[in-house]
């Protein structure tokens, strides 16, 4: 059996940062699932399928070979990752990642992923649904503020123009979609360790979940 880590918890609370961290430190391949539903949001978008139209959508899905390689996503065999973090796509991806028959079809994918690596996975329902038997698992939190402040840098830091109260609003919906939805909705697995970042550097992070983590 290959051995699992599962990261939740909403926007910005440093998954992926920590998720690629800890993948290096500990030899497991990272897979970015919020980057798996950004595609598929990217492809929707690109041709024009309405979240309505499951069956288009499904169908396009299919086709969609989605690997990592270090730490990045490719579709079809190109890197499309700087485009996947673009603020059309962050306000379009909850409400395609909401819809049942693309989860299924994603949950698969990624569940295929982590039967062939030692991997750390994250995302939304890595601890619920996807990887219900990882060894470990963690739920990262920080208040929205934080979130969005860290969000903010990120984007100033790659001279991008946005607004500071338009990352927060955005957070805030998608918290509430994340949360509120049918299927799968965020929530932290009964056996999650929750670790509140609010306040907390990187390496601080990173430290409290290595304590946990032996391979
Ligand atoms: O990086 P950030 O936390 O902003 O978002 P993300 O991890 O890239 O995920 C983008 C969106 O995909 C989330 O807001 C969820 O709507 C959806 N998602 C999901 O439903 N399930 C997952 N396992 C991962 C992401
Ligand atoms: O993947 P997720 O949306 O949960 O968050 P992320 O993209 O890993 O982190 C969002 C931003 O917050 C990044 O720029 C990180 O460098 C930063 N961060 C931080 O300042 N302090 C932490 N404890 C975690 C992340």
């Amino acid at each position: 059996m290959k051995l699992a880590v599962a990261i939740d918890g909403p926007a910005g609370a440093g998954k992926s940062t920590i998720a690629k961290i800890l993948g290096k430190k500990f030899d497991l391949m990272y897979i970015n699932t919020g980057a798996m539903y950004r595609a598929v949001t990217f492809v929707a978008m690109k041709n024009n399928i309405a979240p309505t139209d499951i069956e288009t959508l499904c169908s396009e899905v299919k086709k969609m070979e989605m690997h990592f390689e270090n730490d990045e996503l490719y579709l079809n065999g190109e890197n499309i990752n700087d485009r996947l973090t673009l603020p059309d796509i962050s306000k379009n991806v909850s409400e395609y990642a909401a819809i049942k028959e693309v989860r299924t079809l994603l949950v698969d994918l990624q569940r295929n992923m982590a039967q062939k690596y030692d991997s750390i996975m994250d995302g939304r329902d890595i601890g619920t649904v996807v990887l219900k038997d990882a060894k470990y698992k963690f739920f990262l939190t920080a208040t929205p503020e934080e979130r969005a402040d860290r969000r903010y840098k990120e984007f100033k830091e790659k001279h991008l123009d946005v607004k500071y109260e338009d990352i927060l609003e955005d957070i805030k919906k998608r918290d509430y979609y994340d949360t509120h939805r049918e299927v799968d909705p965020l929530r932290k697995a009964d056996d999650a360790v929750q670790i509140d970042t609010t306040g907390l550097d990187i390496d601080g992070v990173v430290n409290k979940i290595s304590k946990y983590i032996v391979k």
